[in-house]
């Protein structure tokens, strides 16, 4: 099989690592693709955003399965585009990718199909974001309704700040706060079928302790060694095949990556996002757990043909990923500096520990940086404790002048599963 991945991220570097180690792929192309995806794939040019040029490379190349990884992509229409080529894609259409394009869509399909979310009014005038604000009451929750790379929400107890984020955006969603903590939760579909992969955590603020602004995502773990066993299933049959049920009921079949963003809170699960494709950085996490071979599982989400497919196989290992990230990210990041270290994780390291890139490039025989995650350096260990060790280990090792990176991903949990254990 021969696979086109299109991005630039860890995430599509994690795709690509898996894709590569399945038998079934005879040949991997990435567009455009990164210094450390060049190391296992052919690397292409192409505006990812132009779905035209897209199922021309993907033509050209002889595809016969195309991986969209970024949101940017499918809202665009660009799966549309290679559908309407004739090959095979793993990516919703541009009408079904609202879900994440949209907030409002969101929780319009939310209450049609019954699925838990919370509260909110849509809002566009200041009338209405402080009458809506003043409704929830503090911590206040402000939305902008279109895409925004993680960092369009605002969670704060002070009120001007809400209404200034507020006037900031066209439309917003303002909505009620959910407590308890987060759980990411992808499942793979053809429109019809929900396979539901391993739950992870993700760590969106830029600081430990969960302090600083909203990121795209600064490090995850995978397995909850904290969650009721039951979760998955409880999710699948309350929110993720509703949804999918519903999005095909209105004529727009959803089939691709669902990824729901939930709040275990005291009064049950929440859905706090969907996003429309795989999240960044927990790929790098529940991928690295995945036994069964990826290209076998997208491609049968692309035809339509998950009823078919064996249940997928799990490693009974941890996994921990942690970013790191350029100076200044989630502002506008520092790039252009050398990034060191990465042949000596890869000779003393591997195979427990490895690094996928995020935003890196090759300048001549060195790597450097390119965007505001820089990398996400990834380990498996026999529990979180190891993992976690394993991860930073690897992460001491690497040099770029000004970087960041958040010391406590996965600490809470590996120490409170071996004081379970
Ligand atoms: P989102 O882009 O919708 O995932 O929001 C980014 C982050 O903001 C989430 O991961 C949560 O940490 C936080 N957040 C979003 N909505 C809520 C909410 N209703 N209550 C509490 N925190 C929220
Ligand atoms: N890690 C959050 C996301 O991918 O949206």
């Amino acid at each position: 099989m021969k696979v086109l991945v299109i991005g630039t991220g860890a995430r599509e570097h994690a795709l690509c690592r898996s894709l590569s180690l399945d038998p079934d792929v005879t040949a991997l192309h990435c567009a455009p693709g990164n210094a450390g995806i060049a190391e296992i794939a052919e690397l292409h040019q192409v505006d990812a955003l132009d779905g035209a040029a897209v199922a021309a490379l993907a033509g050209r190349l002889g595809a016969d399965l195309v991986v969209i990884g970024p949101e940017a992509p499918l809202v665009a229409g660009v799966a549309d585009a290679v559908r309407e080529a004739g090959i095979p894609v793993f990516g919703p259409s541009r009408e079904a990718a609202r879900l994440e394009g949209s907030k409002a869509f969101a929780k319009d399909v939310m209450a049609a199909a019954g699925v838990p979310t919370a509260r909110s009014y849509v809002c566009t005038t200041a009338e209405e974001v402080a009458s809506a604000l003043d409704a929830f009451g503090a911590p206040y929750v402000v939305k902008d309704d279109g895409l925004a790379a993680g960092k369009g929400v605002v969670v704060t107890d002070d009120l001007e700040a809400a209404k200034a984020h507020a006037a900031a955006c066209d439309r917003v969603v303002v909505e009620e706060y959910l407590d308890g903590p987060e759980v990411s939760l992808f499942a793979v579909t053809d429109g019809e079928t929900v396979v539901p992969l391993q739950p992870a955590q993700d760590f969106k603020r830029a600081l430990d302790g969960d302090q600083g602004p909203n990121t795209g995502g600064m490090g995850a773990y995978s397995p909850l060694p904290w969650a009721d066993p039951k979760l998955v299933d409880e999710v699948k049959e309350t929110v993720l095949q509703p949804t999918v049920d519903e999005l095909r009921r209105r004529g727009t079949p959803f089939s691709g990556l669902l990824y729901a963003g939930l709040a275990i809170t005291s009064r049950g699960v929440r859905v706090i996002e969907f996003n429309a494709r795989f999240g960044d950085p927990e790929t790098q996490v529940v991928l690295a757990r995945l036994k069964t071979p990826l290209a076998g599982l997208l491609m049968a989400a692309a035809t339509g043909n998950l009823a078919h497919l064996e249940p997928l196989r799990w490693s009974d290992e941890a996994a921990v990923t942690v970013v790191i990230a350029s100076h200044n990210y989630p502002g506008t990041p520092r790039t252009g500096d050398p990034v060191t270290g990465l042949d000596e994780i890869a000779a003393k390291d591997a195979p427990h520990a490895y690094v996928l890139h995020a935003g890196t490039r090759k300048e001549g025989d060195s790597v450097v940086s390119a965007g505001g995650r820089v990398l996400s350096v990834t380990a498996t260990g026999a529990d979180l404790t190891e993992a976690r060790e394993r991860a930073y280990r690897s992460v001491a090792r690497i040099r770029l002048e000004g970087s960041q990176h958040r010391t406590d991903i996965a600490a809470k949990a590996a120490e409170a599963a071996a004081q379970g254990a």
